[in-house]
């Protein structure tokens, strides 16, 4: 299965019967929330078209499922051209690259997803390629071997990434606009599953949307999963319609509690309090003892959990907040002043 393919698979999951591409929003009105980026694209998109250009080379970067995909398609979209979609480790060699450039038509928009990952070697292809729209090609080897210049049409590079960081100057540099996706908000989020409820044709009440939106971890991507899964039961186990009583049956069914946290979520916040005391302790230690990957638990879990006040960062790593302990009613043991003997707290819930 090649890349654009595993991305459909991925972001479709098993059996959702390709609705994920319908709920994706075709034009930049359409598109709810990160109104900064919006609002500046809007205007960069509206100059490259009026000097017939292709639009200047962007950087999207933010954690998973906040829309990076969807809004690249849109940015295609807005300027009339193509768009070609692969990843990072897609690419394996420069010659791949190399395929996909020359393939591309005059303002196309080429999107390379988890674009921190591609390789030293095509990475340097990319940088003529971004810069001069020309790639150089070595042929031949030893002494003999020259280089050769190719002209390819000129493109726009929509790179993504969920950690900026990750990306050697070089090819930061070479974006012209940089995108930083924010986590959406509720009400933005309500927005969102009131639209996709009415492009799956089924009608929900304002407080199951309001209830659905605060669990959705700000991620429109699980927002659009949950609203499903609430379907699912609301067809099968109610009278068809989303209400309070169905949303909360499927939500404590799937795992999801009042704050949105799921099974690991919770397990990040346990093992911080239960084994180090509710910290500081260093992110390698948190993913050693659950087993999982740091960049999971940074890329994917830390955002939310951090933004709803539960873990905080610190110089000497990664604490829990009094709010994460009054979540999981636990109790917290509280050192007395001299360092000496525990005092015992209990927070009721
Ligand atoms: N689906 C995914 N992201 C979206 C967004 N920002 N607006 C509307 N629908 C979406």
């Amino acid at each position: 299965m090649d890349y654009e393919e595993r991305i459909t698979a991925a972001e479709l999951g098993e059996g959702e019967g390709g609705t994920e591409l319908t709920l994706r929003p075709q034009t930049l009105d359409d598109y709810i929330g990160q109104k900064k980026v919006t609002d500046n694209l809007k205007i960069f998109i509206e100059a490259a078209k009026l000097r017939k250009e292709p639009l200047d080379h962007v950087l999207f970067y933010g954690p998973p499922g906040l829309g990076k995909t969807t809004l690249a398609g849109i940015i295609a979209n807005e300027m009339e051209v193509d768009i070609r979609i692969t990843s990072g480790p897609a690419i394996e060699r420069a010659g791949d690259l190399a395929a996909i450039l020359t393939n591309l038509n005059e303002n196309d928009v080429l999107f390379i997803d988890e674009i921190h990952r591609l390789n030293r070697s095509v990475e340097e292809v990319l940088y003529s390629a971004m810069e001069d729209f020309a790639l150089d090609i070595i042929i031949g080897k030893g002494p003999s071997a020259r280089s050769i210049r190719l002209d390819i049409a000129r493109f726009t590079l929509i790179g993504a990434t969920t950690r900026a960081g990750s990306l050697s100057a070089p090819l930061r540099d070479r974006f012209g606009v940089s995108c930083k996706f924010e986590i959406y908000q509720p009400d933005e989020l309500k927005q969102i599953i009131r639209r996709s409820a009415e492009i799956l044709g089924v009608t929900a009440d304002e407080a199951s949307l309001d209830e659905m939106a605060k669990r959705s971890r700000g991620t429109p991507r699980v927002a659009n999963r949950m609203l499903k899964r609430v379907r699912d039961f609301s067809q099968v186990k109610g009278s068809g319609t989303i209400d309070m009583e169905i949303t909360r049956r499927a939500l404590e069914a799937l795992g999801v509690d009042e704050m949105g946290l799921e099974g690991l979520d919770r397990e990040i916040l346990k093992t911080i309090i239960e084994r180090f005391n509710g910290g500081p302790v260093g992110i390698d230690t948190i993913a050693a003892s659950i087993g999982e990957e740091r960049v999971t638990i940074e890329d994917v879990y830390e955002p939310y959990l951090i933004q709803t006040g539960f873990l905080y960062r610190t110089q000497k790593g990664r604490m829990v907040s009094e709010a994460a302990y009054r979540h999981l009613g636990i109790e917290r043991e509280v050192p007395d002043d001299d360092g000496g003997e525990q005092l015992t707290v209990t927070i009721s819930q």
